[in-house]
């Protein structure tokens, strides 16, 4: 049997609606503006309540010289990348139970996404 024209027609629309598209990737300056909600804690180049940020994306989780840990992230066995990023920042106090790090995360993956574009360069660019 051969497929109506006009059905093969219609599958070429749905298609052409619903193309499989990447996630967009997040904008870095709509991130710089979410880091304010961490500068209450962080800076990238100095340690506060929070550590500092500089060389984040690659690090083991727990290991900025001078800044006292607990030992949930001391042990957790976390490297910072795109996506332990993104789950910590979720819900980080799920993601490393017994953190010290009391902020309830941001709930928004878009919002995420743009938080750790941003994190990626910044934090990349600044001397360790
Ligand atoms: C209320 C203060 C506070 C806020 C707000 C806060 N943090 Fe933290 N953050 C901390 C503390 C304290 C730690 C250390 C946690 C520990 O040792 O368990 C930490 C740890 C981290 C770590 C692990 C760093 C490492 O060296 O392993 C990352 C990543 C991080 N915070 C990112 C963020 C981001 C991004 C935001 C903003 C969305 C944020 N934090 C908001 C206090 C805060």
């Amino acid at each position: 049997m051969q497929v109506p024209s006009w059905l093969a027609g219609l599958a070429c629309l749905l298609l052409g609606l619903s193309p499989a598209r990447a996630e967009p990737a997040g904008d870095p300056q709509r991130g710089e503006q979410i880091y304010s909600r961490c500068m209450g804690c962080h800076s990238l180049q100095v340690n506060r309540t929070g550590p500092r940020h500089c060389g984040l994306i690659g690090r083991r989780a727990g290991t900025v010289p001078g800044f006292d840990y607990s030992a949930a992230m001391r042990e957790s066995g976390l490297v910072w990348d795109q996506d332990t990023l993104d789950a910590f920042l979720a819900a980080p106090m799920d993601r490393v139970p017994g953190t010290t790090m009391t902020y309830a995360g941001i709930a928004d993956p878009q919002q995420r996404r743009e938080l750790i574009a941003w994190l990626a360069t910044a934090a990349g660019q600044c001397a360790e």
